[in-house]
């Protein structure tokens, strides 16, 4: 076949990938045509348009290594990520639900008794964490991996300071024989994505902010239960509706209680104000 226009590319495009032999394959590459197609005839882009197109994937791709993950960053603030997890995820009455990993996770961060401090290289107000995680019905999880991770007062993650502070601002806990856990860490502030690169420029030339709201990240796996990854957000944060990564929900904000200086809940003396946060986590079953 030949001469193609605006009116039979498409089909013969389709055509050429019919007979790729995986069915998955086939279906996606040719979902994929089908949006892209139907996009470009929507828009109608100019050269020099689609010439921008692709120079901004080019840049966002030029953005990435070890440490920066721009194309996670755009899927992220197009609400792309937060779409494939909510598919992912389609949640049993009762269970917490979950939200994006974010790019500052690191694996094997140290694990510390319960009580533990966290962050002392770091600054910010000093936060009592405490919860339980349960199955979902309530029945306590003994021995749960409770992994923690979350910015500092100035909005940044350990990893994003210089290696010479030594600074380490995630641990992870095992759940006692109720479930429980508690530790103490530093309260966490709102932060902007990163955004010195094409999505920073993407999110000015629409108009949008890169904050996030104040969040603490938790990873929480037990066996016999699918791995939890989600976030709980700090109640009243000027950009719960607004999060440039689409991340919040309802059930997952808390308080960041202000507390005056005395006694906190592991019965230790605190001489200066500090904050509580208190949540219980429900698992849901493989
Ligand atoms: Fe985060």
């Amino acid at each position: 076949m030949r001469d193609f226009d605006e009116t039979n590319i498409t089909a013969a495009v389709l055509d050429r990938f019919a007979a790729t032999p995986d069915p998955r394959l086939r279906q996606i590459i040719q979902s994929l045509v089908r949006h892209l197609h139907g996009f470009v005839q929507d828009v109608e882009p100019s050269f020099e348009e689609w010439q921008q197109a692709i120079g901004f994937l080019t840049s966002t791709g030029q953005m990435c290594d070890d440490k920066r993950q721009e194309f996670i960053l755009l899927s992220d603030t197009l609400g792309v990520s937060m779409l494939v997890d909510a598919i992912n995820h389609r949640m049993p009455e009762g269970a917490t639900p979950t939200t994006v990993l974010g790019p500052f996770y690191v694996q094997d961060a140290p694990e510390l008794p319960l009580g533990a401090e966290v962050g002392h290289a770091m600054k910010g107000e000093r936060l009592h964490v405490s919860g339980q995680v349960t199955a979902v019905g309530g029945a306590p999880i003994a021995g749960a991996l409770v992994d923690i991770w979350h910015s500092d007062e100035d909005g940044y993650y350990d990893v994003q300071r210089p290696a010479e502070e030594n600074a380490t601002l995630r641990a992870r806990f095992r759940t006692d024989a109720d479930g429980r856990f508690h530790f103490w860490t530093l309260t966490p502030t709102a932060y902007p994505v990163p955004d010195d690169g094409p999505v920073g420029d993407m999110l000015k030339a629409t108009g949008r902010h890169p904050m996030r709201p104040a969040h603490v990240h938790f990873m929480i796996a037990a066996s016999g239960h699918q791995t939890l990854v989600t976030h709980v957000f700090a109640e009243g944060d000027a950009y719960l509706d607004s999060d440039a990564v689409f991340g919040v929900k309802n059930a997952l904000i808390r308080p960041f209680a202000q507390q005056a200086p005395g006694m906190a809940p592991d019965g230790t003396r605190v001489d200066v104000p500090w904050r509580s946060l208190s949540y219980d986590f429900a698992l849901k079953p493989l």
